[in-house]
């Protein structure tokens, strides 16, 4: 599982440009509502026809499926699938009628062509929502047709081809080193494991770096400095005193999670739930509260 974070594409590309990746979306009908839709209601809509009930105009929500589809006070329904004529909400997006057009003038916002676009786009292919893409079950998209020895090359390949560009020359074995030590362990290759790694004429050389790199102790340390950050993890309590305060604890369980590789799912209910999995016991009490005053989270059975 963790070979998903290390792919051939480290052969040819810096490391920033991975990220190019993350940007390729899955072919749908219509906009992504995670990625397009949601943003567009959220800083535009939501403030007056969102969750908070207080602040809900015309009776209208947007944030909910169901309710942006329902036959509104008015007689209007917002949203009808595919019908951009009936759906009240793409006539308020596109009036000139101040008096109608969403937002409203006062709020002095107002859509881009390209929001409004996305909006009409969506409601057109059906305006379907999405949950959040936490919950959202990852699926293995098909492979693109493009050529390359390794899947991810395929990606990347057709991205590249999509943008116009074409790949740059395969990284020399001592710019692959240093940049799979960067992106594995954080630190780069001392002088000794450089020469070892250019001695090494075997055909599965680079498969064996990785390997070993994955199973160093520093791999935990240098992915659970994402989590960490993420956690607001430090060592001391900041503010004007900034006294230090002991919990390296949680910053090791995380790291021992990682080089253990604890599925994400227990990850995460381990440091917000522990409390309540059937083997936490008394000494392991509050993963939650452990993890606030600087204690371990309860750790799978066997763990300390
Ligand atoms: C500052 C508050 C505010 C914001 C922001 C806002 N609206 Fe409205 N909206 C209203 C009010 C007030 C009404 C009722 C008056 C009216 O019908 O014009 C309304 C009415 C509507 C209606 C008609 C409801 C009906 O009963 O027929 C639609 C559709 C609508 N808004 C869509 C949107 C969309 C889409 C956005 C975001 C692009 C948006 N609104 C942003 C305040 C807001």
């Amino acid at each position: 599982m963790r070979h998903s974070f290390v792919w051939s594409a480290l052969r040819w590309a810096t490391p920033s440009f991975l990220w190019l990746l993350l940007s390729v979306s899955a072919i749908s009908a219509g906009p992504d509502f995670n990625r397009e839709v949601r943003p567009v209601l959220s800083n535009r809509c939501f403030k007056c026809h969102g969750p908070d009930e207080e602040n809900q105009e015309a009776g209208l929500r947007l944030d909910h499926r169901e309710a942006a589809l329902a036959e509104l006070d008015s007689g209007m329904t917002a949203i009808v699938p595919g019908d951009l004529t009936a759906s009240e909400l793409v006539a308020r997006i596109t009036s000139n009628d101040p008096d109608l057009v969403m937002p409203p003038p006062h709020t002095k916002v107002s859509l881009t062509a390209a929001e409004k676009q996305v909006l009409i786009d969506w409601v057109a292919a059906g305006a379907d929502y999405q949950p959040h893409w936490a919950f959202i079950k990852p699926v293995l998209p098909e492979l693109p047709a493009a050529t390359g020895q390794h899947p991810i090359d395929r990606f990347v390949d057709a991205r590249l081809t999509e943008e116009g560009l074409a790949r740059c020359n395969e990284a020399d074995k001592a710019t692959l080193c240093r940049r799979v030590f960067l992106d594995l362990i954080g630190l780069p290759p001392s002088p000794a494991e450089l020469d070892a790694f250019l001695a090494d004429q075997s055909p599965d050389a680079y498969e064996r770096m990785v390997e070993q790199l994955l199973a160093s102790p520093r791999y935990g340390e240098r992915w659970a400095r994402r989590w960490l950050d993420l956690a607001r993890y430090a060592d001391t309590n900041g503010y004007e005193k900034d006294r230090p305060r002991t919990i390296w604890p949680y910053r090791d369980w995380v790291i021992r999670a990682l080089n253990a590789d604890m599925p994400f799912d227990q990850f995460t209910i381990r440091q917000i739930a522990g409390d309540m999995l059937p083997e936490a016991t008394a000494r392991l009490s509050s993963a939650t509260l452990r993890w606030l005053i600087g204690l371990a989270p309860p750790g799978p059975p066997g763990w300390a």
